[in-house]
């Protein structure tokens, strides 16, 4: 997969993998990685799944609809990156933390939710529920920022609600910041992801 590797200068770090929303590339979220930890690596990742030209991480039968067969599928080719880009730069395969928005904050749920040890946490900017009606693995150690919008016509308040419980009911320890505004990614929620980060 096409992507960014910058190496930081605390290895005790989690490598931060950065994962960009619909017609985004692997610049987009960079600022992001700087605000939660500017020590740590940064692996961050552009989809290449596209839709009409715009590079995204799955495909997706309508807006909101997803092609569930090809998430299944781009996940574990995700999961499969990561072991190998953990080999080749040398980091912590069992120390990764994502950073998705919208797109890659819904492959990242996915992550969670098919590969228990593929990440250690997750900050997810208006992530919707990746798939319903499966059993999710054992998350206990997991920690997952959402930050939603009460206005998001993307992502319901009742469906952040329903990751929310999903996720808590595998065991990760989930916390939900609302931000009044709709599905775009604001400052101030970048801001709390940075000061979640500081206590987990
Ligand atoms: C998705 O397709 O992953 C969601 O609808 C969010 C987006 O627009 O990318």
């Amino acid at each position: 997969m096409k992507h960014i590797f910058q190496k930081g200068n605390d290895s005790s770090k989690p490598t931060l993998l950065l994962l960009h929303g619909t017609g985004g590339t692997e610049q987009d979220l960079l600022p992001l990685a700087d605000k939660v930890d500017p020590d740590a690596n940064i692996l961050s990742v552009r989809g290449n799944v596209l839709e009409n030209g715009m590079p995204r991480f799955f495909r997706r039968l309508a807006e909101g609809v997803f092609d569930e067969e090809d998430l299944v599928f781009r996940t574990k080719a995700l999961n499969e990156f990561l072991d190998e880009a953990a080999q080749k730069y040398a980091f912590d395969r069992n120390q990764i933390l994502a950073i998705g928005y919208s797109n890659g904050a819904n492959i990242a749920a996915s992550l969670l939710f098919h590969y228990p040890d593929a990440i250690i946490g997750a900050i997810l900017h208006h992530p919707m529920v990746p798939r319903r009606g499966m059993k999710l693995p054992n998350l206990s150690g997991r920690n997952v920022f959402i930050a939603a919008g009460t206005n998001d016509p993307i992502c319901s308040p009742g469906e952040s609600e329903e990751l929310r419980s999903l996720l808590e009911g595998a065991g990760a320890k989930v916390d939900l910041h609302w931000e009044n505004k709709g599905h775009q990614l604001t400052f101030h929620e970048v801001e709390a992801a940075g000061k979640w980060y500081k206590h987990i």
